[in-house]
């Protein structure tokens, strides 16, 4: 006797596909099989896909964003969002401030999410602030902890490294066997077209694009590939936008190098002429790197399909379009600089990645999960518990249904932000039911789950340290 089975669903994990039923006992995985007899819950999935939880690993939320800025969403509404489509775990980011021990941060951001949370939750740290004490003691107790990656800035005032910091963040990493994220711009190349364009009255959004161009994220990603081959570090490449950031992956790994890439959603479906609307309107389109064109949204479908990247999230990163603490700051309606970067994308995510990569054929639904789940978990030390239907493994499942289509609205997403940058968009197929360690969460699209359901997770190492 099961908690639950899910009943003739089709079952597909990054390797296989076959039909079968699942039995759920205490939130895992209990039995693969036929005939398993009865449950206090059956779900009947017959004409579904049964398909892992998906695993955003790059989400941010509740994070300071400067003087009068705020996130939009919450624990609460960032994990509600993210269960509504299809995902059991995220992976949001803590902040190290300064002057403040790496601990206290993480303390304060576990106080935020601490039984707020629909999905389970493990946090990453940014280390902006690499002092000897971060360095030396308090970045490898928190490694130990079950924090087992942390990521780095190349740009943003504040949050840059230079080249000797990124080399000394990477030697505990190499200690630690911790996995490094790099987020590759060149900070000065930023900087300095950003004051030329200011100076030539170009403000408007749409230069935000032109302050970042491919150039500054080619050669940063060449750089930090440097940086991380000289310390023997293994180095995920985060939200990577155009053929030539993603060319330097492809030549760092045909040379053995453990480098791996990322890309999301914004890079597949918008370009930088998003960034045109009326008045602030491209405020919406604000992310960095930008998206770009036609042809570098095809170089990113191409680094899909030949597994260059290894993992598509969401860079969930929502600010209020039309709210003085989002977009429309007064000091962003003065200049693009000004205008928080970022845009929200966590319950979107898998249902662009499965409408536009799986049912127009361009990925398998064994590469959707690879991409959604299961690499996520390996290259985040979660798996096998987490990223996989498997017997032992935590019942975090989402049932698609492959044949509901429609438009994508803002409103379909409940997350706290008031617009979606993928507004509109065709979707053909759907996370009706998702389930978090067994309890079902979204039944038929509706959220039944309570807040606090979801956990913090402790991770091990990365499966590539
Ligand atoms: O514009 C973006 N992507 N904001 C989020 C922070 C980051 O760099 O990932
Ligand atoms: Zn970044
Ligand atoms: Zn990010």
């Amino acid at each position: 006797m099961f908690d639950t089975i899910i009943r003739g669903g089709r079952i597909s994990t990054a390797s296989d596909t076959f039909f079968c039923d699942v039995g759920i006992t205490d939130g895992r995985i209990a039995a693969l099989g036929a005939d398993l007899g009865t449950a206090a819950e059956i779900i009947d999935a017959s004409g579904k896909w049964v398909l892992p939880g998906g695993i955003d690993s790059h989400v941010h939320i509740s994070q300071p964003s400067g003087e009068g800025i705020v996130m939009a969403d919450d624990f609460e509404s960032a994990t509600r969002s993210a269960v509504i489509g299809g995902n059991t775990t995220v992976l949001p980011f803590c902040m190290q401030e300064r002057d403040v021990p790496l601990r206290e941060a993480v303390n304060a951001y576990h106080a935020r999410a601490d039984g707020e949370c629909y999905t389970d939750v493990s946090f990453h740290l940014i280390i902006c602030d690499p002092t000897p004490a971060v360095l030396g003691q308090e970045l490898p107790a928190l490694v130990r902890d079950g924090y087992t990656s942390f990521k780095v800035f190349m740009t943003y005032d504040g949050l840059a490294l230079t080249d000797r910091q990124m080399l000394e963040v990477m030697a505990v990493a190499r200690e630690t066997r911790a996995l490094v994220m790099v987020h590759a711009e060149n900070y000065d190349i930023i900087r300095y077209l950003t004051d030329q364009l200011e100076a030539g009255g170009h403000t408007a959004p749409r230069f935000h694009a032109t302050s970042r161009p491919v150039i500054a994220e080619r050669e940063a990603t060449y750089r930090a590939i440097s940086l991380a081959e000289l310390s023997d570090v293994p180095l995920m490449v985060v939200h990577v936008s155009n053929r030539e950031a993603m060319d330097e992956i492809r030549r760092a790994r045909r040379r053995g190098l453990k480098i791996f890439g990322e890309t999301c959603p914004q890079y597949l479906v918008l370009t930088e002429n998003d960034l045109d609307g009326l008045n602030m309107e491209g405020a919406k389109y604000v992310c960095s790197p930008p998206p770009r064109d036609a042809a570098s949204q095809k170089a990113c479908w191409e680094g899909i399909e030949q597994e260059i990247f290894s993992v598509f999230s969401s860079d969930h990163c929502p600010f209020r379009y039309d709210d003085p603490q989002g977009k429309l700051a007064p000091r962003g309606r003065t200049s693009f600089r000004w205008v928080p970067n970022g845009i929200p994308g966590v319950g979107a995510r898998l249902p662009i990645l499965f409408s536009e990569g799986v049912m127009k054929g361009r990925i398998d639904i064994n590469r959707f999960v690879a991409l959604t789940a299961t690499n996520h978990a390996k290259t985040y030390g979660l798996y096998p518990r987490k990223g996989t239907i498997a017997v032992g493994a935590d019942a975090d499942i989402a049932i698609w249904d492959p044949d509901r289509r429609q438009k994508l609205t803002h409103a379909m997403l409940a997350d706290g932000c008031d617009y979606t940058p993928y507004e509109g968009i065709e979707i053909t197929g759907w996370p009706v039911t998702t389930l978090v360690r067994g309890k079902t969460m979204v039944r038929d699209g509706d959220l039944i789950g309570r807040k606090g359901h979801g956990t913090h997770l402790t991770r091990a190492i990365s499966a590539y340290a």
